[in-house]
């Protein structure tokens, strides 16, 4: 296949004309692309501002090239497999004619809806195919879609809902997860009590749950579609055209909607998985994301269509029936790629061989890792039991901004290191800086993560505050996009991502700030004042750590962490419930007020040896007794 690197002295070869010659290179991979009308100009940026533009007065509709463009050769092959929730109920097969007249149908039932181009559109849906369908409607209409993932508290769509003005909302009644059953519309409901924006609802049935449709407002999934035609001629974008929001977690105030566009996602996307993953026509990719999460967006839904490759959507849990639902399904489905999250390793890890031990997983030919860190002994138990010593494993490093993957092994191509991410991707320029932004050049050296030049993919903006996207990523060090993590770079010039360097928390590979829960836990009525750290935890990578000042004596503790926790799942979502809390008198703080987290975070991790220089504290002697008292 064209543009797949398929050798060692190929990447090397790539890699270099990549940065000698960045816009004859990614125009080249341009090209494989139907444009409306081709770019005047590959590529302009600035990082100051920052303003990035890439394939200008390029005009295109991404759905054409994930669907239109391969009708003719590969119509009839699968596009999507789904999986669902209980391995009793069929899977659905949905092959490209299939997904193209549904994602048409979608469009029309959007424009009837009274959507037109640049209108934002909400997705609250469980992982069913017509999650992908509904997206791909979106971005064929020039709607664009914003999907919050179905695990998100009512408070938590409703911000998101109104930070971007949403003028319609798709959701479910229901969704099924392992054993149990959430309505959706219900959560729908109270977010919608506080949405002014939202003039429609779409309803797609899934469960069968009892809910209110409310006159005028909330509509049927399937009455609008069997009401719509089966054309729809996809509109004309710019590339520059926003394609999407994805709202993440930073590591000061509410979450942020993080821009893509359309072009350069395009380009970036189909680019990395063909590479990365060694895409060949007859795979069957899985990528056990939620949509609602930049992975599955890239590596579910636009990345294998952009290459008409077939994709997996697994609507259920790792460990439902039981823990050897992973890999049941591989064999059933013939997975040959797989793609999933260390945190997912580690907990099937602990669940102990014999769910592993029934399949035969020799389908498989290769094996990713994304969302953070792996360590080096869930990489040999994948690698060993998995992968059965035969398949590459991939660790993938790549955040919401970037869009896609930027530094990983190539399959087959990059000889791999446990935990290790490896070298760059053509394109991606990595350099290590120290805290005054000097970089660091030489090899065996750990520094802060950052790139010196832009790659197709890179954030555009967040949505409505273009200031705060400057501020995140481009402020820090002067004409470099900052990622926050820290990284060591070794002898051989491999990258190995250690961890975020600001306040942001990896918690079973979801992102999380300490402010956002830190202000969530607050909103319980006993709490005057909290202080949220991530420390090391075994299944997790990073458990939440909550150290909270209490107005009254607290007698039953087990009931008020439970009170914590649903205050917390009430305002953000029960993936962002603390771990621990412990209830303190005081917290360290600076004479001018500042809580000094790094002491916490030793505390957290129960090493009281390095605490640092105390003497600066307001009151060192609160050191001393949260020691004492942690349990
Ligand atoms: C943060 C981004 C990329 C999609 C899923 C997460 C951490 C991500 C790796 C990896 C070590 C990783 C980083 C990054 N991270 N992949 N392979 N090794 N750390 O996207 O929610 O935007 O989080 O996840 O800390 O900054 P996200």
């Amino acid at each position: 296949m064209k543009h797949q690197i398929k050798s060692l002295e190929q990447y090397h070869s790539d890699y270099k004309l990549s940065i000698e010659n960045p816009e004859i290179f990614w125009a080249d991979i341009a090209e494989t692309f139907v444009w409306k009308k081709k770019w005047d100009n590959v590529l302009d940026w600035n990082f100051e501002k920052p303003d990035i533009k890439w394939f200008i007065n390029g005009k295109l509709n991404i759905t054409e090239n994930c669907l239109d463009r391969h009708l003719e050769i590969r119509g009839d092959k699968p596009a999507i497999i789904w999986e669902p929730n209980s391995s009793d109920e069929p899977n659905r097969i949905i092959t490209y004619k299939e997904l193209h007249e549904a994602v048409c149908r979608f469009s029309n039932v959007l424009q009837n809806n009274g959507i037109v181009k640049g209108d934002r559109v909400c997705l609250y849906m469980p992982m069913v195919p017509e999650l992908t369908i509904a997206v791909l409607a979106c971005a064929r209409v020039g709607a664009i879609h914003s999907v919050v993932f179905a695990g998100f508290s009512a408070q938590s769509l409703s911000d998101r809902i109104n930070d971007s003005d949403c003028k319609i909302l798709i959701t479910a009644d229901g969704l099924f997860r392992g054993n149990k059953t959430v309505n959706l519309k219900e959560i729908c409901d109270e977010a919608l009590k506080t949405t002014p924006s939202i003039e429609k609802v779409i309803v797609y049935k899934r469960t069968a749950d009892t809910i209110d449709m409310k006159m005028g407002r909330d509509v049927w999934w399937h009455s609008e579609m069997n009401k719509a035609a089966t054309k729809f001629d996809a509109i004309e974008m710019d590339s520059e055209d926003e394609l999407f929001i994805l709202y993440t977690s930073g590591s000061t105030g509410k979450p942020k909607g993080v821009v893509h566009t359309c072009a350069g996602y395009m380009v970036y996307t189909y680019y990395t998985f063909l590479n990365v993953f060694q895409y060949e026509e007859d795979d069957i990719f899985w990528c056990t994301a939620d949509v609602g999460w930049v992975t599955g967006h890239s590596y579910i839904i636009y990345g294998p269509l952009l290459n008409g490759a077939t994709t997996v959507m697994f609507e259920g849990i790792p460990t439902y029936p039981d823990a050897g639902r992973f890999w049941a399904t591989i064999d059933k489905l013939q997975v040959s790629k797989f793609y999933t999250a260390p945190t997912a390793i580690r907990s099937l890890m602990a669940s102990g061989l014999d769910f592993v031990k029934p399949y035969k997983l020799d389908s498989l030919k290769v094996l990713g890792s994304v969302g953070e860190p792996i360590n080096e002994e869930a990489w040999f138990w994948y690698h060993d039991n998995i992968g059965k010593e035969r398949c590459p494993i991939v660790d993938t490093w790549w955040q919401t901004e970037t869009g896609g993957i930027l530094i990983s092994p190539i399959a087959y191509v990059t000889p791999t290191k446990p935990t290790f991410a490896t070298l760059p991707l053509p394109g991606v320029q990595p350099i290590l800086v120290n805290q005054q932004g000097e970089e660091i050049v030489e090899n065996g050296v750990e520094g802060l993560l950052c790139m010196k030049f832009p790659w197709p993919s890179i954030i555009r903006t967040t949505y409505g505050d273009h200031e705060r996207c400057r501020q995140a990523y481009f402020s820090t060090f002067k004409n470099l996009y900052f990622t926050g993590d820290g990284c060591r770079r070794d002898e051989d010039g491999y990258y190995r991502i250690i961890g975020r360097v600001d306040d942001v928390m990896n918690v079973s590979g979801h992102r999380l700030g300490t402010a956002e829960v830190e202000n969530a836990i607050n909103e319980h009525p006993n709490i005057i004042e909290s202080a949220v750290v991530g420390y090391p935890h075994d299944i997790k990578g990073q458990g939440i750590y909550a150290f909270v000042i209490c107005d009254k004596q607290v007698n039953d503790i087990s009931l008020f962490t439970k009170e914590v926790n649903e205050v917390i799942s009430k305002i953000i979502s029960p993936i962002a419930k603390p771990d621990r809390i412990q209830i303190v008198s005081g917290l360290p703080k600076t004479r001018s007020g500042k809580i000094m987290r790094r002491i916490l975070r030793k505390i957290a991790e129960g090493d009281f040896s390095n605490l640092g220089d105390t003497s600066t504290l307001l009151d060192p002697t609160v050191v001393d007794e949260i020691i004492r008292n942690r349990k």
